[in-house]
């Protein structure tokens, strides 16, 4: 059967067969949320993209859908968005019918070939049957390259103050902002992040979006970098600022990650979700992308993450937990006494099902080292665990499974620790062949990729004089039929 062949993960969404990477065009309307990816549907490996497309009603069970956009003369559908376009600013609409409206890069891989550098140009494309179909817009590209190599992945949004649509652009080192009052004629409004942030790669995939914190708003710009990541490769990092429909202003001039973990690139968050949002990312790295050990399908989503903000230590962070929805698919709650986990030292559980979902809380000041030990029968196990001298979390899968398919796959990845509040609390969500670790309510993020020969059925806990208040497993079920 399609969804249960080795490795593939059981609460996320993957391709039924062939390559992903980045999350494109997520949006929500009626009641479905869409879900677009970059798809070659006729390899394992990166090729000439298309846009594949999912489609959920709760964010945890996903259905795969037509490809929605293919490659044309202007080139292969490099990353973007799509925004619901209700009051037909576009013209796009027709006989009543709201148009959807996708802006994505165009890339022509014979420009490219050529060595000029103009080969990426913003385009549009719009459905008229709620996503299930696209059309190319005439009028493509609507923002020509003006000389820039990297110059991609549009995130679009309604900035309703202004009443006008803006664009965050990736432009090679920074981030461009663009606006339209009807997603054809575009402006450039400003320039961010040439001197700050991280700089070890190329800018790509930004997302720009108003949250709250005790009443007051604040923006958050994401902006992933290839390579330059905290645990070497691709990451995601992010901003937090002002923006007054012209301009970013950051708050401040920290580097700050959205998620620490090697497996979590490209992530960006749904439209037209209301007060909430809703981030995803696509779980891997360049770094070995295209060399992981599965068969028919390659790379999955993260589970989807409500983010929110948290002042701590004096600044404003990004807190990220797996949405609530995940609970549909809880087959039950097993609690652990506390009593009987402190009258031993390692403790083992025997998991009955990956996937699973792990949920602990250490009620004392975290001045103890701690770990949580998943194995298999054959020796393979993923270490995840608390270092309090240096202050990280962090989880080594050197010894988790298969890693010859990349020298640089075997790797313990490292994730500090941002507040110094008491107790410590982790949340793992581990499916077939990945692991998201959410630590002090998410403040803390970690997401790592591993290929054991068999899932892991063992739980142990190592623990140096740290008191477990609260241990929870949770068995997940199947998304797939
Ligand atoms: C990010 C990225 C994007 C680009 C896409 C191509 O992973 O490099 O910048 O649009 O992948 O597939």
């Amino acid at each position: 059967t399609p969804y249960h062949d080795q490795y593939r993960p059981q609460a996320h969404f993957s391709p039924k067969k062939w390559w992903t990477n980045d999350p494109n065009g997520m949006v929500y309307y009626k009641g479905t949320y869409h879900l677009f990816f970059q798809h070659y549907p006729k390899a394992t490996v990166w090729g000439p993209m298309h846009w594949g497309h999912a489609t959920s009603k709760d964010l945890v069970h996903w259905k795969e859908q037509p490809i929605a956009l293919y490659p044309d003369k202007l080139g292969y559908i490099f990353s973007g968005s799509a925004v619901v376009d209700k009051d037909n600013t576009s013209g796009l609409g027709a006989n009543g019918k709201t148009p959807m409206v996708a802006i994505f890069t165009h890339h022509d891989p014979k420009g490219e070939k050529a060595g000029g550098s103009k080969f990426q140009n913003q385009s549009l494309a719009y459905s008229l049957d709620e996503g299930q179909t696209w059309v190319k817009y005439k009028g493509n590209p609507v923002i020509k390259n003006p000389g820039i190599r990297d110059f991609r992945d549009p995130k679009v949004f309604w900035y309703e103050d202004g009443k006008k649509w803006v664009m965050s652009l990736a432009t090679k080192d920074r981030i461009t902002f663009y606006s339209s009052a009807n997603l054809k004629e575009w402006k450039k409004e400003s320039e961010f992040g040439e001197k700050l942030g991280a700089h070890g790669g190329v800018w790509e995939c930004p997302d720009m979006f108003p949250l709250k914190l005790n009443g007051k708003e604040y923006w958050v710009l994401l902006v992933s970098i290839n390579p330059g990541g905290p645990n070497e490769g691709s990451a995601t990092q992010y901003f937090v600022g002002h923006f007054d429909g012209r301009t970013f202003t950051p708050i401040s001039t920290k580097t700050k990650w959205i998620d620490f973990g090697p497996d979590d690139y490209a992530g960006v968050t749904w439209g037209n979700t209301g007060k909430r949002k809703i981030f995803l990312g696509w779980m891997s790295n360049w770094r070995y992308a295209n060399q992981t050990p599965t068969k028919a399908w390659r790379n999955a989503m993260t589970i989807p993450r409500e983010l929110s903000l948290e002042l701590t230590e004096g600044d404003i962070f990004l807190r990220s937990t797996p949405v609530e929805e995940l609970d549909k698919i809880v087959n039950k709650t097993i609690k652990v006494d506390p009593a009987n986990l402190a009258k031993n030292n390692n403790i083992f559980a025997v998991i009955k099902q990956t996937p699973s979902q792990y949920v602990l809380k250490f009620n004392t000041q975290a001045s103890n080292n701690y770990s949580v030990v998943l194995s298999n029968a054959f020796g393979e196990q993923l270490t995840v665990g608390y270092d309090a001298k240096t202050m990280r979390y962090y989880v080594d899968r050197t010894r988790a499974g298969q890693t010859k398919f990349d020298k640089s796959f075997a790797q313990i990845a490292y994730a500090p620790r941002l507040t110094t509040s008491m107790g410590t609390n982790l949340q793992l969500v581990v499916d077939a062949s990945s692991i998201e670790l959410f630590a002090d309510g998410g403040l803390t993020v970690l997401t790592s990729q591993f290929f054991p020969k068999k899932p892991y059925t063992r739980l142990g806990i190592v623990n140096h004089g740290m008191e477990i208040e609260h241990l929870q497993i949770q068995p997940l079920k199947s998304i797939w039929q």
